[in-house]
């Protein structure tokens, strides 16, 4: 435990000091477009909160891009942020991860807007990013429950899987996905609900969309985890088994979420003030189903109102027909060919007794780039 003494003394001037500065801080946000950037926590290094100083509350002041609810909470569960902020990061790494070798590729462009522009397009992959960044969140704080990091929560009290062998013990100490649920629709929808748009109108639709994804995000995180065990007994025998619940892997959330973003909806506000199907062909989406309610900007060129980087220098791939080929990925604009050196462990040998040694290999390799 950290038993380092708070300093709590402060001199008027320096309080007087303080409080400018959070007043300035509030009124700098005014400037922020309205981006979903609590995300922007992703980017802040954000201290333990038992780093601050008690009473002046400079954490939840100092972080930007947190709406009046959000704020709210970030008061009242301080020690919660910094895992809020790795969900985030988590997400934005997935979601860069799964979008490699798209046209749209998921970069963030800057501290305050995180994604840019265009997330103020309610596209797919908007759809999409809320989503993932929503699976992030229930990951980092269900994970820090389990690791005794916050101060309202730990392991998981789930109730024994029914199926599970009648010999094997129940209860190790599991990932409380159930706090992290219930935490992540807390906060990362206040932002959503707080708004008062009129039903019906154009925003109360994004509303509802993002509220859609957001839930579609953490119920994936929720869902895919699974039980895990542990081997115990002589000498590995595993005559005793001890189970727990864990989150699954991040990446097969994220691989989860992208075959959702590949079969999302395509939806419309309707007349009774809800989203309803574009096509009524198709399945009305559940809760875990994507939807969005814009088409996607041309992610080929740059534009500053769109907020679309372009696909200008990406790299990308001769010989393949997919997305990540030069054709699709430079939008037929063609594409410039690079000769670049490939550094790579080679004839690798092992020796006994126990490790392997590598030599160090140089390539001569053809890049193409995007025109
Ligand atoms: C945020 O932006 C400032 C100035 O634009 C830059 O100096 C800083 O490195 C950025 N921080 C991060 C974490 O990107
Ligand atoms: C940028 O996108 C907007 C909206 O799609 C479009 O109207 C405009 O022509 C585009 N600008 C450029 C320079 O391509
Ligand atoms: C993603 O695309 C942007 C804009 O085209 C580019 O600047 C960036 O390097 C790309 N990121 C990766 C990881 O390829
Ligand atoms: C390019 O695409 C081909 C066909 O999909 C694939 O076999 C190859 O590994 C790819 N090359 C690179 C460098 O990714």
């Amino acid at each position: 435990m950290d038993n380092r003494p708070v300093r709590r003394k402060r001199s008027g001037a320096v309080r007087h000091l303080l409080l400018a500065a959070a007043f300035l801080a509030c009124s700098s946000q005014l400037l922020v477009v309205d981006a979903n950037s609590w995300w922007s926590l992703a980017l802040t290094p954000i201290q333990r909160p038992e780093m601050y100083i008690i009473g002046a509350q400079p954490l939840c002041s100092q972080l930007s891009g947190l709406s009046q609810g959000q704020r709210k909470l970030c008061q009242l569960y301080q020690d919660h942020m910094i895992y809020i902020g790795d969900g985030a990061k988590t997400g934005i790494k997935e979601c860069q991860y799964q979008f490699r070798q798209r046209r749209w590729n998921c970069s963030t462009v800057d501290n305050t807007s995180v994604f840019g522009r265009v997330m103020q397009i309610g596209s797919r992959e908007t759809a999409f990013t809320y989503a993932i960044s929503a699976a992030g969140v229930v990951n980092a704080i269900s994970r820090a429950c389990r690791e005794g990091e916050l101060s309202t929560c730990g392991c998981s009290r789930a109730a024994r899987p029914r199926d599970l062998p009648r010999d094997w013990l129940w209860g190790g100490c599991g990932d409380n996905v159930h706090y992290g649920y219930r935490f992540a629709r807390e906060f990362v929808d206040a932002r959503e609900r707080e708004k008062n748009y009129p039903r019906g109108s154009a925003e109360h639709a994004r509303t509802l969309m993002n509220l859609q994804n957001n839930e579609a995000g953490r119920q994936a995180a929720y869902n895919l985890a699974n039980v895990a065990c542990k081997c115990h007994g002589v000498s590995g025998s595993c005559s005793l088994k001890t189970c727990w619940l864990q989150l699954a892997d991040f990446r097969s959330v994220g691989e989860f979420l992208k075959e959702k973003y590949d079969s999302a909806a395509a939806m419309r506000i309707g007349r009774k003030g809800k989203l309803e199907l574009v096509d009524k062909r198709f399945n009305t989406p559940t809760p875990d189903d994507l939807v969005y309610i814009d088409t996607s900007p041309d992610y080929c060129l740059r534009n500053e109102t769109t907020g679309s980087l372009g696909t200008l220098g990406r790299l990308c791939n001769k010989t393949s027909e997919g997305m990540d080929g030069c054709e699709l990925m430079c939008c037929g604009r063609g594409y410039d060919q690079f000769k670049t050196y490939k550094h790579e462990r080679c004839h690798c040998k092992f020796h006994w007794c126990c490790y392997v040694k590598c030599k160090r290999c140089t390539t001569l390799v053809d890049q193409f780039v995007c025109k």
